[in-house]
Protein backbone atom coordinates (compact mmCIF):
# COMPACT_ATOMS: atom_id res chain seq x y z
CA UNK A 1 0.00 0.00 0.00
CA UNK A 2 2.91 2.79 0.99
CA UNK A 3 5.00 1.57 -2.13
CA UNK A 4 1.55 2.48 -4.32
CA UNK A 5 1.37 5.49 -2.34
CA UNK A 6 4.99 6.61 -3.48
CA UNK A 7 4.13 5.33 -6.26
CA UNK A 8 1.57 7.43 -7.57
CA UNK A 9 3.10 10.23 -5.49
CA UNK A 10 6.25 10.12 -8.32
CA UNK A 11 3.43 10.02 -11.27
CA UNK A 12 1.71 13.17 -9.34
CA UNK A 13 4.66 15.46 -9.33
CA UNK A 14 6.17 14.54 -12.74
CA UNK A 15 4.66 16.78 -15.29
CA UNK A 16 4.05 14.33 -18.05
CA UNK A 17 2.61 10.96 -17.89
CA UNK A 18 4.83 8.02 -17.58
CA UNK A 19 6.14 6.92 -20.86
CA UNK A 20 8.46 3.64 -20.94
CA UNK A 21 10.79 5.71 -23.02
CA UNK A 22 10.75 8.85 -20.35
CA UNK A 23 11.35 6.19 -17.45
CA UNK A 24 14.30 5.24 -19.35
CA UNK A 25 15.59 8.70 -20.49
CA UNK A 26 15.21 9.37 -16.58
CA UNK A 27 17.46 6.91 -15.28
CA UNK A 28 20.28 7.05 -17.55
CA UNK A 29 20.18 10.86 -16.86
CA UNK A 30 20.17 10.43 -13.13
CA UNK A 31 22.56 8.12 -13.16
CA UNK A 32 24.98 9.95 -15.43
CA UNK A 33 24.99 13.05 -12.63
CA UNK A 34 24.96 11.40 -9.75
CA UNK A 35 28.25 9.27 -10.97
CA UNK A 36 30.30 12.49 -9.85
CA UNK A 37 28.27 13.36 -6.79
CA UNK A 38 30.16 11.87 -3.29
CA UNK A 39 28.80 8.67 -2.21
CA UNK A 40 28.28 6.70 -5.20
CA UNK A 41 27.11 4.07 -3.21
CA UNK A 42 24.12 5.87 -1.95
CA UNK A 43 23.38 6.93 -5.36
CA UNK A 44 23.02 3.99 -7.09
CA UNK A 45 20.79 2.88 -4.19
CA UNK A 46 18.54 5.99 -4.83
CA UNK A 47 18.89 5.11 -8.83
CA UNK A 48 17.90 2.18 -8.58
CA UNK A 49 15.04 2.47 -6.09
CA UNK A 50 13.55 5.24 -8.53
CA UNK A 51 14.26 3.57 -11.50
CA UNK A 52 12.44 0.58 -9.97
CA UNK A 53 9.12 2.26 -8.68
CA UNK A 54 8.88 4.08 -11.44
CA UNK A 55 9.37 0.70 -13.33
CA UNK A 56 6.80 -0.86 -11.20
CA UNK A 57 4.09 2.26 -11.48
CA UNK A 58 4.93 1.80 -15.09
CA UNK A 59 3.42 -1.71 -14.97
CA UNK A 60 0.89 -0.78 -12.72
CA UNK A 61 -0.22 1.72 -14.72
CA UNK A 62 -0.29 0.35 -18.31
CA UNK A 63 -2.10 -2.42 -17.13
CA UNK A 64 -5.85 -1.41 -17.52
CA UNK A 65 -6.77 -4.61 -14.73
CA UNK A 66 -4.63 -2.53 -12.05
CA UNK A 67 -6.79 -1.28 -9.24
CA UNK A 68 -4.87 2.05 -9.19
CA UNK A 69 -7.07 3.63 -12.09
CA UNK A 70 -10.34 2.71 -9.61
CA UNK A 71 -8.96 3.60 -6.69
CA UNK A 72 -6.00 6.20 -7.15
CA UNK A 73 -6.42 7.79 -10.48
CA UNK A 74 -9.87 7.78 -11.10
CA UNK A 75 -10.90 9.26 -7.75
CA UNK A 76 -7.69 11.74 -7.68
CA UNK A 77 -9.03 13.22 -11.22
CA UNK A 78 -12.34 13.66 -10.06
CA UNK A 79 -11.15 15.55 -6.57
CA UNK A 80 -8.46 17.63 -8.36
CA UNK A 81 -10.60 19.08 -11.12
CA UNK A 82 -14.33 19.88 -12.07
CA UNK A 83 -16.00 16.89 -13.74
CA UNK A 84 -15.11 18.54 -17.40
CA UNK A 85 -11.57 19.06 -17.24
CA UNK A 86 -11.38 15.61 -15.98
CA UNK A 87 -13.51 14.35 -18.30
CA UNK A 88 -11.04 16.45 -20.99
CA UNK A 89 -7.49 15.36 -19.27
CA UNK A 90 -9.27 11.84 -19.79
CA UNK A 91 -9.45 11.63 -23.19
CA UNK A 92 -5.68 13.98 -23.87
CA UNK A 93 -4.43 10.63 -22.22
CA UNK A 94 -6.12 8.06 -23.71
CA UNK A 95 -5.64 10.16 -27.01
CA UNK A 96 -1.44 10.33 -26.52
CA UNK A 97 -1.51 6.67 -27.13
CA UNK A 98 -0.02 6.31 -23.14
CA UNK A 99 -3.34 5.03 -21.75
CA UNK A 100 -3.34 1.78 -20.32
CA UNK A 101 -4.39 -1.36 -22.21
CA UNK A 102 -6.45 -4.30 -21.21
CA UNK A 103 -3.64 -7.01 -21.83
CA UNK A 104 -5.35 -9.74 -22.13
CA UNK A 105 -7.38 -11.61 -25.37
CA UNK A 106 -11.35 -11.70 -24.61
CA UNK A 107 -12.46 -14.70 -23.68
CA UNK A 108 -14.57 -17.10 -25.69
CA UNK A 109 -17.97 -16.87 -23.54
CA UNK A 110 -17.82 -13.45 -24.45
CA UNK A 111 -18.02 -13.56 -27.97
CA UNK A 112 -20.90 -11.50 -29.00
CA UNK A 113 -22.74 -11.21 -32.83
CA UNK A 114 -24.94 -8.52 -34.21
CA UNK A 115 -26.02 -8.49 -37.71
CA UNK A 116 -24.28 -11.60 -38.39
CA UNK A 117 -20.85 -9.87 -37.61
CA UNK A 118 -19.00 -11.37 -34.90
CA UNK A 119 -17.48 -9.63 -32.08
CA UNK A 120 -15.18 -10.79 -29.48
CA UNK A 121 -17.16 -9.20 -26.16
CA UNK A 122 -20.32 -7.46 -25.73
CA UNK A 123 -19.09 -3.97 -24.47
CA UNK A 124 -19.07 -1.07 -25.81
CA UNK A 125 -18.70 2.60 -24.88
CA UNK A 126 -21.48 5.37 -25.22
CA UNK A 127 -21.85 8.22 -27.11
CA UNK A 128 -20.69 11.58 -25.36
CA UNK A 129 -17.24 10.79 -24.03
CA UNK A 130 -14.79 10.77 -27.17
CA UNK A 131 -17.33 13.38 -28.61
CA UNK A 132 -14.71 14.35 -31.49
CA UNK A 133 -13.40 11.17 -32.11
CA UNK A 134 -9.91 12.22 -30.78
CA UNK A 135 -9.22 8.79 -28.78
CA UNK A 136 -10.87 5.77 -31.09
CA UNK A 137 -7.56 3.66 -30.42
CA UNK A 138 -6.63 4.43 -27.14
CA UNK A 139 -10.75 3.73 -26.01
CA UNK A 140 -10.27 0.34 -28.26
CA UNK A 141 -7.37 -0.61 -26.11
CA UNK A 142 -8.88 -0.25 -23.18
CA UNK A 143 -11.26 -3.55 -24.62
CA UNK A 144 -13.93 -2.14 -25.60
CA UNK A 145 -15.28 -4.04 -28.57
CA UNK A 146 -16.90 -1.17 -30.38
CA UNK A 147 -16.21 2.33 -29.75
CA UNK A 148 -19.36 5.11 -30.49
CA UNK A 149 -18.20 8.59 -30.37
CA UNK A 150 -19.88 11.95 -31.13
CA UNK A 151 -22.76 13.28 -30.84
CA UNK A 152 -20.95 15.04 -34.20
CA UNK A 153 -23.03 17.71 -35.45
CA UNK A 154 -22.66 19.26 -39.31
CA UNK A 155 -21.04 22.31 -38.39
CA UNK A 156 -18.99 23.25 -34.88
CA UNK A 157 -20.91 24.42 -31.83
CA UNK A 158 -20.03 25.06 -28.56
CA UNK A 159 -22.79 23.89 -26.55
CA UNK A 160 -24.01 24.97 -23.14
CA UNK A 161 -22.38 27.71 -20.61
CA UNK A 162 -19.85 25.72 -17.47
CA UNK A 163 -20.69 24.40 -14.89
CA UNK A 164 -22.23 21.46 -17.69
CA UNK A 165 -21.94 18.48 -15.85
CA UNK A 166 -22.27 17.37 -12.06
CA UNK A 167 -20.93 14.55 -10.60
CA UNK A 168 -23.73 12.45 -7.68
CA UNK A 169 -20.77 10.20 -6.68
CA UNK A 170 -22.96 9.28 -3.61
CA UNK A 171 -25.56 7.97 -6.19
CA UNK A 172 -23.49 6.76 -8.55
CA UNK A 173 -24.63 8.95 -11.20
CA UNK A 174 -23.93 12.29 -13.45
CA UNK A 175 -26.13 15.14 -14.58
CA UNK A 176 -24.90 16.48 -18.19
CA UNK A 177 -26.17 19.51 -19.95
CA UNK A 178 -23.37 19.81 -22.43
CA UNK A 179 -25.79 20.82 -25.33
CA UNK A 180 -23.82 19.12 -27.74
CA UNK A 181 -20.57 20.27 -28.06
CA UNK A 182 -18.84 19.58 -31.01
CA UNK A 183 -15.79 20.33 -33.34
CA UNK A 184 -17.60 19.96 -36.54
CA UNK A 185 -18.00 16.77 -38.84
CA UNK A 186 -15.22 18.28 -40.74
CA UNK A 187 -12.65 17.71 -38.38
CA UNK A 188 -14.16 14.63 -36.82
CA UNK A 189 -14.16 12.91 -40.12
CA UNK A 190 -9.87 14.11 -41.01
CA UNK A 191 -9.14 12.35 -37.57
CA UNK A 192 -11.25 9.03 -38.86
CA UNK A 193 -9.10 9.67 -42.41
CA UNK A 194 -5.52 9.73 -40.46
CA UNK A 195 -6.20 6.81 -38.79
CA UNK A 196 -6.93 4.34 -41.87
CA UNK A 197 -3.03 4.59 -43.27
CA UNK A 198 -1.48 3.59 -39.78
CA UNK A 199 -3.53 0.62 -39.18
CA UNK A 200 -5.79 -0.24 -41.42
CA UNK A 201 -2.01 -1.63 -43.12
CA UNK A 202 -1.21 -3.50 -40.03
CA UNK A 203 -4.39 -5.07 -38.68
CA UNK A 204 -6.46 -6.95 -41.74
CA UNK A 205 -9.74 -6.33 -40.85
CA UNK A 206 -13.09 -5.45 -42.93
CA UNK A 207 -14.91 -3.33 -39.87
CA UNK A 208 -14.31 0.31 -39.71
CA UNK A 209 -12.41 -0.31 -36.22
CA UNK A 210 -9.68 -1.67 -38.17
CA UNK A 211 -9.20 -4.52 -35.87
CA UNK A 212 -10.73 -7.84 -36.11
CA UNK A 213 -13.81 -8.44 -33.88
CA UNK A 214 -14.77 -4.75 -32.95
CA UNK A 215 -17.23 -1.70 -34.57
CA UNK A 216 -16.81 2.01 -34.79
CA UNK A 217 -19.97 3.85 -34.44
CA UNK A 218 -20.63 7.49 -35.39
CA UNK A 219 -23.01 9.28 -33.31
CA UNK A 220 -25.11 12.26 -35.61
CA UNK A 221 -26.06 15.08 -33.90
CA UNK A 222 -28.26 18.12 -35.02
CA UNK A 223 -26.72 21.56 -35.28
CA UNK A 224 -28.39 24.00 -32.46
CA UNK A 225 -30.32 26.30 -34.77
CA UNK A 226 -31.27 23.73 -37.11
CA UNK A 227 -35.17 23.12 -37.57
CA UNK A 228 -36.30 20.33 -34.69
CA UNK A 229 -38.28 18.65 -38.16
CA UNK A 230 -35.85 18.94 -40.31
CA UNK A 231 -33.66 15.59 -41.19
CA UNK A 232 -31.15 17.24 -43.09
CA UNK A 233 -28.31 17.52 -40.76
CA UNK A 234 -28.70 13.94 -40.12
CA UNK A 235 -28.59 13.56 -43.88
CA UNK A 236 -25.21 15.37 -44.22
CA UNK A 237 -24.16 13.17 -41.19
CA UNK A 238 -24.70 9.80 -43.32
CA UNK A 239 -23.02 11.34 -45.98
CA UNK A 240 -19.78 12.11 -44.77
CA UNK A 241 -19.21 9.57 -41.95
CA UNK A 242 -20.89 6.40 -43.75
CA UNK A 243 -17.62 4.93 -45.45
CA UNK A 244 -15.68 5.25 -42.06
CA UNK A 245 -18.41 3.91 -39.69
CA UNK A 246 -20.05 0.16 -39.31
CA UNK A 247 -22.46 2.22 -37.82
CA UNK A 248 -24.53 5.16 -37.63
CA UNK A 249 -26.43 6.43 -34.69
CA UNK A 250 -28.87 8.47 -35.00
CA UNK A 251 -30.83 10.13 -31.95
CA UNK A 252 -34.56 10.26 -31.67
CA UNK A 253 -33.88 10.64 -27.74
CA UNK A 254 -35.01 13.90 -27.20
CA UNK A 255 -37.56 13.65 -24.08
CA UNK A 256 -39.38 16.33 -26.77
CA UNK A 257 -39.73 13.13 -29.41
CA UNK A 258 -41.60 11.50 -27.19
CA UNK A 259 -44.16 14.11 -28.23
CA UNK A 260 -44.74 11.28 -30.99
CA UNK A 261 -48.50 11.36 -29.74
CA UNK A 262 -50.68 12.31 -32.58
CA UNK A 263 -49.88 12.17 -36.35
CA UNK A 264 -48.40 14.75 -37.04
CA UNK A 265 -45.23 13.43 -34.89
CA UNK A 266 -45.53 10.06 -36.00
CA UNK A 267 -45.52 11.46 -39.57
CA UNK A 268 -42.67 13.76 -38.74
CA UNK A 269 -40.56 10.62 -37.40
CA UNK A 270 -41.51 7.87 -40.73
CA UNK A 271 -39.92 11.26 -42.57
CA UNK A 272 -36.90 11.53 -40.94
CA UNK A 273 -36.54 7.41 -41.05
CA UNK A 274 -37.71 7.41 -44.70
CA UNK A 275 -34.53 10.09 -45.45
CA UNK A 276 -32.01 8.70 -43.35
CA UNK A 277 -32.58 5.02 -44.68
CA UNK A 278 -32.56 6.92 -48.51
CA UNK A 279 -29.42 8.38 -47.98
CA UNK A 280 -27.45 5.24 -46.84
CA UNK A 281 -29.15 3.27 -49.67
CA UNK A 282 -27.56 6.13 -51.67
CA UNK A 283 -23.60 5.78 -50.22
CA UNK A 284 -21.18 3.50 -52.46
CA UNK A 285 -19.96 0.76 -50.66
CA UNK A 286 -17.01 1.62 -48.16
CA UNK A 287 -14.01 0.52 -49.47
CA UNK A 288 -13.26 0.04 -45.56
CA UNK A 289 -15.73 -2.38 -44.81
CA UNK A 290 -16.99 -3.27 -48.39
CA UNK A 291 -20.65 -2.63 -47.43
CA UNK A 292 -23.10 0.42 -46.47
CA UNK A 293 -23.16 1.37 -42.55
CA UNK A 294 -25.81 -0.03 -40.40
CA UNK A 295 -28.45 2.56 -39.13
CA UNK A 296 -29.11 2.55 -35.36
CA UNK A 297 -32.18 4.88 -33.35
CA UNK A 298 -31.15 6.11 -29.90
CA UNK A 299 -34.38 6.38 -27.99
CA UNK A 300 -34.98 8.14 -24.12
CA UNK A 301 -35.96 6.08 -21.31
CA UNK A 302 -38.82 8.40 -20.67
CA UNK A 303 -41.43 7.51 -22.92
CA UNK A 304 -44.19 6.05 -22.01
CA UNK A 305 -45.75 2.49 -23.24
CA UNK A 306 -47.96 4.03 -25.85
CA UNK A 307 -45.16 5.68 -27.37
CA UNK A 308 -42.76 2.78 -27.60
CA UNK A 309 -45.10 0.71 -29.52
CA UNK A 310 -45.99 3.87 -31.90
CA UNK A 311 -42.17 3.81 -32.48
CA UNK A 312 -41.30 0.49 -32.92
CA UNK A 313 -44.63 0.44 -35.79
CA UNK A 314 -42.74 2.87 -37.65
CA UNK A 315 -39.39 0.95 -37.27
CA UNK A 316 -41.05 -2.15 -38.16
CA UNK A 317 -42.30 -0.02 -41.22
CA UNK A 318 -38.67 1.19 -42.01
CA UNK A 319 -35.16 -0.37 -42.65
CA UNK A 320 -33.40 0.44 -39.56
CA UNK A 321 -31.24 -1.98 -38.29
CA UNK A 322 -31.22 -1.98 -34.17
CA UNK A 323 -31.70 0.80 -31.66
CA UNK A 324 -29.76 1.58 -28.56
CA UNK A 325 -31.90 1.33 -25.24
CA UNK A 326 -31.33 4.40 -24.11
CA UNK A 327 -30.01 7.72 -23.60
CA UNK A 328 -30.20 9.69 -19.90
CA UNK A 329 -33.69 10.55 -17.93
CA UNK A 330 -34.97 13.98 -17.34
CA UNK A 331 -36.41 12.02 -14.20
CA UNK A 332 -34.92 12.49 -10.58
CA UNK A 333 -35.55 9.47 -8.85
CA UNK A 334 -36.59 10.25 -5.11
CA UNK A 335 -33.20 7.70 -4.11
CA UNK A 336 -31.22 10.49 -5.28
CA UNK A 337 -29.25 12.08 -2.53
CA UNK A 338 -26.22 14.42 -3.93
CA UNK A 339 -27.51 18.44 -3.37
CA UNK A 340 -26.70 19.33 -6.87
CA UNK A 341 -29.50 16.41 -8.13
CA UNK A 342 -31.80 19.15 -8.90
CA UNK A 343 -29.24 20.50 -11.49
CA UNK A 344 -31.10 20.72 -15.14
CA UNK A 345 -30.37 18.06 -17.42
CA UNK A 346 -30.14 14.26 -18.09
CA UNK A 347 -28.97 11.87 -15.42
CA UNK A 348 -26.90 8.88 -16.02
CA UNK A 349 -25.49 6.07 -14.25
CA UNK A 350 -26.78 3.66 -11.58
CA UNK A 351 -30.45 5.59 -11.18
CA UNK A 352 -31.15 5.31 -14.90
CA UNK A 353 -30.94 1.67 -15.01
CA UNK A 354 -34.29 0.60 -14.16
CA UNK A 355 -35.37 3.35 -16.69
CA UNK A 356 -33.59 2.07 -19.67
CA UNK A 357 -34.20 -1.96 -18.84
CA UNK A 358 -37.79 -1.52 -18.72
CA UNK A 359 -38.03 0.84 -21.49
CA UNK A 360 -35.49 -2.11 -23.30
CA UNK A 361 -37.99 -4.71 -22.49
CA UNK A 362 -41.34 -2.79 -23.52
CA UNK A 363 -39.48 -2.42 -27.13
CA UNK A 364 -38.07 -5.71 -27.13
CA UNK A 365 -41.24 -7.26 -27.21
CA UNK A 366 -42.33 -4.57 -29.96
CA UNK A 367 -39.88 -5.46 -32.50
CA UNK A 368 -39.29 -8.94 -34.19
CA UNK A 369 -35.69 -10.59 -33.64
CA UNK A 370 -34.32 -9.49 -36.61
CA UNK A 371 -33.48 -5.90 -35.08
CA UNK A 372 -31.29 -5.93 -32.23
CA UNK A 373 -31.12 -3.83 -29.36
CA UNK A 374 -28.45 -1.95 -27.36
CA UNK A 375 -28.48 -1.81 -23.52
CA UNK A 376 -27.13 1.38 -22.12
CA UNK A 377 -28.15 2.68 -19.01
CA UNK A 378 -26.54 2.50 -15.36
CA UNK A 379 -23.99 -0.53 -16.21
CA UNK A 380 -21.08 -0.79 -14.14
CA UNK A 381 -20.88 -4.31 -13.62
CA UNK A 382 -20.93 -7.54 -15.00
CA UNK A 383 -24.34 -8.52 -13.59
CA UNK A 384 -25.41 -5.22 -14.97
CA UNK A 385 -24.65 -6.29 -18.24
CA UNK A 386 -26.32 -9.86 -17.76
CA UNK A 387 -28.99 -8.02 -17.13
CA UNK A 388 -29.63 -6.79 -19.83
CA UNK A 389 -28.43 -9.57 -21.97
CA UNK A 390 -31.74 -11.78 -20.09
CA UNK A 391 -33.82 -8.32 -21.16
CA UNK A 392 -33.12 -8.85 -24.38
CA UNK A 393 -29.98 -6.44 -25.39
CA UNK A 394 -27.65 -8.36 -27.74
CA UNK A 395 -25.00 -5.93 -26.66
CA UNK A 396 -24.09 -3.33 -24.22
CA UNK A 397 -23.03 -0.15 -23.60
CA UNK A 398 -21.24 2.12 -20.72
CA UNK A 399 -20.51 5.99 -19.80
CA UNK A 400 -21.37 6.92 -16.09
CA UNK A 401 -19.86 3.36 -14.82
CA UNK A 402 -16.37 3.73 -16.72
CA UNK A 403 -16.38 7.66 -15.73
CA UNK A 404 -16.60 6.50 -12.22
CA UNK A 405 -14.04 3.24 -12.51
CA UNK A 406 -11.71 4.61 -14.77
CA UNK A 407 -9.29 2.86 -17.18
CA UNK A 408 -9.86 -0.81 -16.37
CA UNK A 409 -13.73 -0.51 -15.78
CA UNK A 410 -14.36 -2.48 -19.31
CA UNK A 411 -11.99 -5.11 -18.30
CA UNK A 412 -13.79 -5.58 -14.61
CA UNK A 413 -17.05 -6.01 -16.55
CA UNK A 414 -15.85 -8.51 -18.78
CA UNK A 415 -13.89 -10.56 -15.78
CA UNK A 416 -17.37 -10.38 -13.91
CA UNK A 417 -19.48 -11.34 -16.84
CA UNK A 418 -17.33 -14.22 -17.60
CA UNK A 419 -17.30 -15.82 -14.35
CA UNK A 420 -20.80 -15.04 -13.76
CA UNK A 421 -21.77 -17.10 -17.53
CA UNK A 422 -19.12 -19.44 -16.23
CA UNK A 423 -20.48 -20.40 -13.25
CA UNK A 424 -24.25 -20.85 -15.24
CA UNK A 425 -22.46 -22.78 -17.57
CA UNK A 426 -23.45 -20.80 -20.69
CA UNK A 427 -22.06 -17.86 -23.20
CA UNK A 428 -23.23 -14.53 -23.80
CA UNK A 429 -24.39 -15.52 -27.32
CA UNK A 430 -26.40 -18.30 -25.38
CA UNK A 431 -27.99 -15.80 -23.16
CA UNK A 432 -28.60 -13.23 -25.88
CA UNK A 433 -30.47 -15.72 -28.19
CA UNK A 434 -32.72 -17.23 -25.62
CA UNK A 435 -34.20 -14.33 -24.55
CA UNK A 436 -34.25 -12.44 -27.95
CA UNK A 437 -36.19 -15.78 -29.14
CA UNK A 438 -38.51 -15.64 -26.23
CA UNK A 439 -39.59 -11.88 -25.91
CA UNK A 440 -39.22 -10.58 -29.05
CA UNK A 441 -42.08 -9.38 -31.09
CA UNK A 442 -43.30 -12.00 -33.68
CA UNK A 443 -45.31 -11.37 -36.38
CA UNK A 444 -49.04 -12.78 -36.38
CA UNK A 445 -49.82 -15.82 -38.04
CA UNK A 446 -50.31 -15.05 -41.83
CA UNK A 447 -53.44 -13.03 -42.49
CA UNK A 448 -56.33 -15.57 -43.48
CA UNK A 449 -57.09 -15.65 -47.03
CA UNK A 450 -60.95 -14.29 -47.69
CA UNK A 451 -62.35 -17.51 -48.10
CA UNK A 452 -61.03 -18.57 -44.81
CA UNK A 453 -61.93 -15.30 -42.85
CA UNK A 454 -64.86 -15.17 -40.99
CA UNK A 455 -67.06 -13.64 -43.51
CA UNK A 456 -65.47 -15.91 -46.16
CA UNK A 457 -66.66 -18.90 -44.43
CA UNK A 458 -70.52 -18.00 -44.04
CA UNK A 459 -70.11 -16.74 -47.50
CA UNK A 460 -69.25 -20.34 -48.74
CA UNK A 461 -71.79 -21.99 -46.17
CA UNK A 462 -74.16 -20.08 -48.27
CA UNK A 463 -73.17 -21.02 -51.19
CA UNK A 464 -72.81 -24.63 -50.44
CA UNK A 465 -76.31 -24.44 -48.83
CA UNK A 466 -78.03 -22.91 -51.84
CA UNK A 467 -76.05 -25.53 -53.86
CA UNK A 468 -77.06 -28.03 -51.60
CA UNK A 469 -80.84 -26.90 -51.97
CA UNK A 470 -80.82 -26.93 -55.85
CA UNK A 471 -79.37 -30.29 -55.55
CA UNK A 472 -82.04 -31.33 -53.01
CA UNK A 473 -85.08 -29.49 -55.47
CA UNK A 474 -83.46 -31.80 -58.41
CA UNK A 475 -83.67 -34.88 -56.44
CA UNK A 476 -87.33 -33.83 -55.14
CA UNK A 477 -87.77 -33.37 -58.84
CA UNK A 478 -86.81 -36.50 -59.70
CA UNK A 479 -88.39 -38.60 -57.04
CA UNK A 480 -91.58 -36.62 -57.75
CA UNK A 481 -91.04 -38.06 -61.08
CA UNK A 482 -90.22 -41.35 -60.47
CA UNK A 483 -93.44 -41.44 -58.22
CA UNK A 484 -95.39 -41.00 -60.39
CA UNK A 485 -93.87 -43.43 -63.45
CA UNK A 486 -93.53 -46.02 -60.57
CA UNK A 487 -97.12 -45.47 -59.98
CA UNK A 488 -98.10 -45.22 -63.54
CA UNK A 489 -96.34 -49.07 -63.14
CA UNK A 490 -97.60 -50.04 -60.22
CA UNK A 491 -101.00 -49.10 -61.91
CA UNK A 492 -100.71 -51.08 -65.13
CA UNK A 493 -98.68 -53.85 -63.20
CA UNK A 494 -101.51 -54.28 -60.28
CA UNK A 495 -104.29 -53.87 -63.33
CA UNK A 496 -102.59 -56.71 -65.08
CA UNK A 497 -102.49 -58.77 -61.89
CA UNK A 498 -105.78 -57.65 -61.01
CA UNK A 499 -106.88 -58.89 -64.53
CA UNK A 500 -105.26 -62.03 -64.37
CA UNK A 501 -106.78 -62.79 -60.91
CA UNK A 502 -109.79 -62.08 -62.15
CA UNK A 503 -109.46 -64.15 -64.72
C1 LIG B 1 -21.47 13.65 -19.88
C2 LIG B 1 -22.33 12.89 -20.83
C3 LIG B 1 -22.39 13.27 -22.17
C4 LIG B 1 -23.19 12.58 -23.07
N1 LIG B 1 -23.22 12.98 -24.38
C5 LIG B 1 -23.98 12.28 -25.26
C6 LIG B 1 -24.01 12.64 -26.64
O1 LIG B 1 -23.34 13.55 -27.08
N2 LIG B 1 -24.80 11.93 -27.48
C7 LIG B 1 -25.55 10.87 -27.04
O2 LIG B 1 -26.24 10.23 -27.85
N3 LIG B 1 -25.52 10.50 -25.75
C8 LIG B 1 -24.77 11.17 -24.86
N4 LIG B 1 -24.76 10.78 -23.53
C9 LIG B 1 -25.59 9.65 -23.10
C10 LIG B 1 -24.79 8.37 -22.99
O3 LIG B 1 -24.34 7.96 -24.26
C11 LIG B 1 -25.66 7.24 -22.40
O4 LIG B 1 -26.75 7.00 -23.25
C12 LIG B 1 -26.17 7.57 -21.01
O5 LIG B 1 -25.21 8.25 -20.28
C13 LIG B 1 -26.61 6.32 -20.24
O6 LIG B 1 -25.55 5.43 -19.97
P1 LIG B 1 -24.73 5.39 -18.56
O7 LIG B 1 -25.74 5.29 -17.47
O8 LIG B 1 -23.85 4.19 -18.67
O9 LIG B 1 -23.97 6.64 -18.50
C14 LIG B 1 -23.96 11.48 -22.62
C15 LIG B 1 -23.89 11.10 -21.28
C16 LIG B 1 -23.11 11.79 -20.39
C17 LIG B 1 -23.07 11.36 -18.95
C1 LIG C 1 -31.67 14.78 -30.52
O1 LIG C 1 -32.96 15.01 -31.03
C2 LIG C 1 -33.67 16.05 -30.42
C3 LIG C 1 -35.03 16.12 -31.09
O2 LIG C 1 -34.96 16.09 -32.47
C4 LIG C 1 -32.91 17.36 -30.50
O3 LIG C 1 -33.59 18.34 -29.74
C5 LIG C 1 -31.51 17.15 -29.93
O4 LIG C 1 -30.76 18.32 -30.08
C6 LIG C 1 -30.84 16.03 -30.67
N1 LIG C 1 -29.50 15.81 -30.21
C7 LIG C 1 -28.47 15.92 -31.04
C8 LIG C 1 -27.16 15.56 -30.50
O5 LIG C 1 -28.60 16.29 -32.18
C1 LIG D 1 -22.48 21.26 -7.32
O1 LIG D 1 -22.02 21.73 -8.57
C2 LIG D 1 -21.23 22.90 -8.54
C3 LIG D 1 -20.88 23.26 -9.96
O2 LIG D 1 -20.08 22.30 -10.56
C4 LIG D 1 -19.98 22.66 -7.71
O3 LIG D 1 -19.23 23.86 -7.61
C5 LIG D 1 -20.40 22.20 -6.33
O4 LIG D 1 -19.24 21.89 -5.59
C6 LIG D 1 -21.30 20.98 -6.42
N1 LIG D 1 -21.77 20.63 -5.11
C7 LIG D 1 -21.34 19.53 -4.48
C8 LIG D 1 -21.86 19.30 -3.10
O5 LIG D 1 -20.58 18.73 -5.01
C1 LIG E 1 -30.66 12.82 -24.48
O1 LIG E 1 -31.33 13.31 -23.35
C2 LIG E 1 -31.03 14.65 -23.04
C3 LIG E 1 -31.76 15.01 -21.76
O2 LIG E 1 -32.25 13.92 -21.09
C4 LIG E 1 -31.40 15.55 -24.21
O3 LIG E 1 -31.04 16.87 -23.95
C5 LIG E 1 -30.74 15.08 -25.49
O4 LIG E 1 -31.22 15.81 -26.60
C6 LIG E 1 -31.01 13.61 -25.72
N1 LIG E 1 -30.34 13.13 -26.91
C7 LIG E 1 -29.07 12.81 -27.02
C8 LIG E 1 -28.59 12.33 -28.32
O5 LIG E 1 -28.30 12.86 -26.11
Amino acid sequence: MSLRGNIVRHWLKSSRPVSPSYVFSRRVSTSSTTSTLRSPVRATVYTTLFALSTGLFAVYYFDARSAIHRYVLTPVLRYTFDAETGHKIAVKVLRSGLGPRDPLQDHERLRSEIWNQDISNPVGLAAGFDKDGEAVDGLFDLGFSWVEIGSVTPKPQAGNARPRVFHLPDDSALINRYGFPSQGAASVLSRLRARIPTFHEAEDSSTAALRPGAMLAVNLGKNKESPVESADDFVAGVKTFGAYADVLVVNVSSPNTPGLRGLQNRDLLEDLLANVVKARDELPVSPITSRRPRLVLKIAPDLEESQIIEIAEVIRQSNIDGVIVSNTTIRRPSSLSHPNKSEMGGLSGAPLKPHSLLALRTLRAQLPSSIPLVGCGGISSGADALEYARAGASLVQVYTGFGYDGAGACRRIKDELCKLLESEGTTWSAVVRESVEKTSWKAPAPAPTPAESGEGTIGKLIEEAQELKSLLDRLGERIGSDVESLKANVGEESGTVLLASAS
